[in-house]
């Protein structure tokens, strides 16, 4: 293809551009948008680090050659190298907070965002929260998130990667954070000591048929974050079985197992999950109170 850098001009020309070769390609929307334009204007927006919205005031301003070069560039790579565009700017945004980050983490996008931002009610209640834990934490997202939410709270992001701890790292510095919110290296409960209000994960759980089929874009994301075994169960039984030790009385564990939810309820016939519905989608996340996880543990 030749290029057509002198032939696009304004911020408009860029996002009918982009927009056309993505209609036009197989690029796949998983990774925080989930259709052509939301994707084309988000590249091509934050590329040019202006606001995704009321930014119609720039349509038809026009781009130095260095600005057209960087976002031909990333449409491009978008297009015939598959990357997730969060990886081409940098930025994934969660609960309306920008996050740093690159293929050491996964992209955020959990549905456990909507329920911080309803402060875990109904299954909550109105137990103070001290202490939480994000296991599995990846970029940081879903523990920044609860921090943000319950402003007094100190939270522990762990994570058995240093490369993803690193960047959890700099979304703490990002959100000036440090003061109640830390990291720890650990595979799974290892390392993790004390007791937690609430523990929420995100673990991987894609299991090994899921895996194989997934498009090029997810290939790009740590293994590590994605793959959990035959069943896509490793990691969540470990949570599991390590939770109520690690709870305080009344506190809740709440676990994002996606499609492996069915074969986690079949697993546990005896554990009284509650899978929870989301008004923006998503699915395959239970919640369990510390008393039922105990009592069950005390059964077996
Ligand atoms: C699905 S990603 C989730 C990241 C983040 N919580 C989110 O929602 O975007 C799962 C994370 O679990 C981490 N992980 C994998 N195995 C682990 C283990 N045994 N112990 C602790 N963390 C693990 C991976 O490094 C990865 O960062």
């Amino acid at each position: 293809m030749t290029s057509p850098i002198d032939d696009l001009h304004t911020v408009r020309d860029y996002l009918r551009f982009a927009s056309s070769q993505f209609s036009a390609s197989r690029v796949f929307f998983g990774h925080g948008t989930d259709n052509v334009w939301d994707e084309a204007v988000q590249l091509v927006m934050r590329s040019l680090h202006l606001p995704l919205e009321n930014n119609t005031l720039f349509l038809d301003a026009r781009l130095t050659r260095g600005e057209r070069e960087l976002v031909l560039e990333r449409i491009r790579r978008r297009i015939e190298e598959r990357v997730p565009m969060a990886y081409l700017l940098g930025e994934a945004w969660f609960m309306g907070m920008p996050f740093h980050v690159d293929e050491r983490v996964l992209v955020p996008r959990s549905p456990i965002g909507e329920l911080i931002e309803n402060g875990f009610q109904p299954w909550l209640g109105d137990k103070p929260v001290g202490r939480v834990l994000d296991l599995c934490t990846g970029s940081g997202c879903i523990g920044i998130g609860v921090a943000s939410v319950f402003e007094e709270a100190h939270v522990d992001l762990s994570d058995i990667s240093q490369d993803a701890l690193a960047v959890a790292a700099s979304n703490i510095e990002l959100h000036e954070l440090s003061d109640r919110v830390r990291t720890i290296q650990s595979d799974v409960f290892a390392s993790i000591s004390g007791k937690y209000d609430i523990i929420v994960s995100n673990p991987p759980y894609v299991d090994a048929e899921d895996l194989a089929d997934m498009p090029e874009e997810f290939h790009h994301e740590p293994a590590l974050g994605l793959a959990a075994g035959n069943d896509g169960l490793d990691i969540a039984h470990r949570i599991i079985a390590g939770a109520a030790e690690h709870l305080t009385p009344g506190g809740l564990l709440v676990v994002e197992v996606g499609n492996s939810w069915v074969a986690l309820d079949e697993a546990y016939p005896d554990l009284p999950f509650t899978w929870l519905e989301f008004s923006n989608g998503g699915d395959g996340v239970f919640a369990i109170a510390e008393q039922d996880l105990r009592q069950w543990c005390s059964n077996s």
